[in-house]
């Protein structure tokens, strides 16, 4: 176990700038999970904390020692690639067994690792099958049982969960959080899935185009997104995003939203009075009413989700104020009032997308 520190990593491929000055420090024994859409960097950064790549420029230190030029096998890890191969020819015990014969470990060694890590991972009866003989999620947990047996002083996961259907992977996701905290092994997980970003993170990093965004846990970057990135990225139904003018008359600051004026106590505001600004708000933070004070709209759509119901509710002619209920919504066409949580509106800046408030 040990601390993780990428310093001003820049990598190009070609002309590819794909990682533009990553900086990122990832805890002893903390589960932190790069977030990000496809083609950001996530692999890439894995791929340098492993050794597999060498940075054009930065340093990567495990604790005190700095890590960069070494290969791989100089460093204490393990990872769980995105198409997590399991060797078809092999039983499940030589797939666990085989990083401990390269590194040369006694017999009863590796019979003892192979048997704690198969428990650990519950597949203990499955040692003598081979992989066409298991499910998705238990060639899965041979993968992950291959990564851990060797204790590894850092655990890289890349999309491990990727190619398993729905209800497995919500399983596996809780799997994989207890199993780092059980063993503690500091832990570097990518997915693009923010459920299962919020589910295993202790922090997370959320990415886009090469850089990180925002590091925060999973509370700070859903309810103080640095930015409209974050804050679009993570949460569904999206945060609402609607633009708006900040009016500070004699009654004190007012946000105009649609047709309609929001009280607002924030004196960080005030010098952004008669300039236009985003305001967020996520749908659950959100209340309908038939009449009373708030935006005026009217209701467009309605999803049923079962345990939800998403509205979504017209508030001029090109935007939406989305809501998500419980109750039985008015019906599509009703004229109806918006009302925003005020503590949980947040808002941004519309040039730079930055939080301001
Ligand atoms: N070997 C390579 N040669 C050229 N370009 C590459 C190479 N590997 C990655 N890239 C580019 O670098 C950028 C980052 O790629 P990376 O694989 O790190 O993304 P990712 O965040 O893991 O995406 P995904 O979610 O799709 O796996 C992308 O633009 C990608 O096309
Ligand atoms: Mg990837």
């Amino acid at each position: 176990m040990v601390e993780v520190r990428l310093e001003g990593i820049v990598k190009m491929f070609g002309k590819v700038r794909a990682l533009d000055d990553v900086n990122l420090e990832i805890n002893d024994g903390e589960s932190m999970v790069l977030l990000g859409p496809s083609g950001c960097g996530k692999t890439t950064t894995l791929r340098i904390i492993a050794g597999l790549e060498k940075p054009d420029k930065g340093r990567v230190l495990f604790g005190d020692r700095d890590v960069t030029m070494l290969p791989p096998r100089s460093r204490n890890i393990s990872m769980v690639f995105q198409s997590y191969a399991v060797w078809p020819h092999m039983s499940v015990f030589d797939n666990i067994a085989f990083p401990l014969k390269i590194k040369k470990y006694q017999e009863s060694e590796i019979r003892r690792r192979v048997k704690w890590a198969a428990e650990l991972l519950r597949i203990e009866d499955l040692l003598d099958r081979y992989p066409h003989q298991l499910s998705g999620g238990q060639r899965q947990r041979v993968a992950v049982a291959r990564a851990i047996v060797v204790e590894p002083e850092v655990l890289l996961m890349d999309e491990p969960l990727s190619n398993l259907d729905a209800l497995l992977r919500v399983k596996m996701r809780s799997e994989i959080k207890k199993l780092q905290r059980a063993v503690g092994v500091t832990m570097i997980y990518v997915t693009h899935d923010q459920t299962e970003a919020m589910v295993i993170a202790d922090r997370i990093a959320v990415m886009d185009k090469g850089k990180v965004l925002q590091v925060g846990t999973p509370e700070d970057v859903y309810n103080r997104p640095a930015d409209t990135f974050v804050a679009t990225f993570i949460g569904s139904p999206q945060m609402n995003l609607v633009k708006s003018m900040i009016r500070v008359a004699s009654g004190g600051l007012y946000l105009e939203v649609g047709r309609s004026k929001v009280k607002l106590e924030r004196p960080e505001l005030y010098r952004y009075d008669g300039r236009e600004v985003l305001v967020g708000i996520r749908p659950e933070h959100v209340k309908l009413a038939v009449n009373g004070e708030g935006v005026e709209g009217v209701v467009d759509f309605v999803e049923n989700l079962g345990s939800d119901i998403i509205v979504h509710v017209r508030i001029n002619e090109d935007e939406t104020i989305v809501a998500k209920v419980q109750e039985e919504p008015p019906a599509v066409g009703s004229r109806i009032v918006v009302m925003l949580e005020e503590a949980r509106i947040r808002v941004f800046d519309p040039e730079s997308g930055k939080l301001i408030s």
